[in-house]
């Protein structure tokens, strides 16, 4: 009797249900949470190299879900890497909270990365030697959060996923669907502002790549700002827009919302 379904809340329109309550009319401007400006990731030199993405520019706030699209080698995963920090930009700017990564030593920027951004990484990255619970709890640890603070935490992200029973299990230990939903867990901990994505749903049947989507969906409505690479038409669905991307580029964005300044800019 686990895995117990919320009465009624089927997403019919996944769409915006970030704006369904319509009484939170923000006035103050808020800047974004992630703002990528003119960035271009160069990968190797001279004949070799490769232009993993050409002059993005992209904005995501507090309470949006992005979803990045295109075709095998566009640099969907790339994107997502310079966007929590995984990864340098060869030019342009990455700033998280307005905090600009490049200008960051190595220790401040593992620190933000810890506080501020989970990450679901396309091959889930998990310590093989760790259980679920200590997985999920571990960047809380680093962060100084006690053993029995970060267990607490991690059992608690492992309920919203109804994963309580995995907790001592280790990676081996589970199946591929089970693994993700941990690695989920673990970007989902803790307060973080920044959730990154990258095809969270891959190894999961529909039923629950829809469930993983709408916890991601409802930590957004709480407050984070996410970035959700997908294949997936229906999964980009659950997004407030989504950003096409092709060879490096930019090329096509829809489902934008009708503040302009949350339009994803063309670098020329
Ligand atoms: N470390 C690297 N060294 C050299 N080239 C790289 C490196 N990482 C990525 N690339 C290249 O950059 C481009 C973008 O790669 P990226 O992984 O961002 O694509 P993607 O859109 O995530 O693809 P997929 O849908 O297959 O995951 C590709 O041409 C890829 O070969
Ligand atoms: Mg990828």
């Amino acid at each position: 009797m686990t895995g117990g379904q919320r009465s009624g809340a089927a997403p019919v329109m996944p769409g915006k249900p970030s704006q369904q309550g319509g009484q939170s009319e923000e006035v103050a401007p808020q800047p974004p949470l992630l703002e990528l400006e003119n960035v271009t990731r160069v990968h190797g030199e001279g004949q070799t190299a490769v232009t993993a993405l050409d002059g993005v520019t992209l904005r995501v706030r507090s309470g949006e879900l992005v979803a990045v699209m295109g075709p095998s080698g566009s640099g969907k995963s790339t994107l997502l890497n310079l966007a929590g920090g995984l990864d340098r930009a060869t030019s342009g700017a990455v700033r998280i909270a307005g905090t600009d990564l490049g200008a960051l030593r190595p220790r401040d920027l593992a620190r933000l990365r810890r506080r501020q951004v989970g990450v679901v990484f396309q091959d889930l990255n998990l310590i093989p030697s760790l259980t679920a619970a200590e997985n999920i709890g571990l960047p809380l640890e680093l962060d100084g959060d006690s053993l029995g603070r970060s267990r607490r935490n991690a059992l608690d992200a492992l309920d919203q996923l109804g994963l309580r029973e995995l907790a001592d299990r280790y990676p081996d230990q589970m199946s591929g669907g089970q693994q993700q939903r941990v690695a989920i867990a673990r970007a989902l901990v803790g307060s973080r502002q920044l959730v990154l994505a990258d095809e969270p749903t891959g190894a999961l049947d529909s039923t629950t790549g829809e469930g993983v989507l709408r916890v991601l969906r409802q930590r957004v409505d709480d407050g984070a700002a996410g970035l959700l690479v997908t294949h997936e038409a229906r999964h980009a669905a659950w997004a407030d827009r989504v950003v096409f991307l092709r060879d490096g580029v930019v090329v096509d964005t829809t489902g934008v919302p009708d503040t302009p300044d949350t339009l994803l800019e063309p670098s020329t």
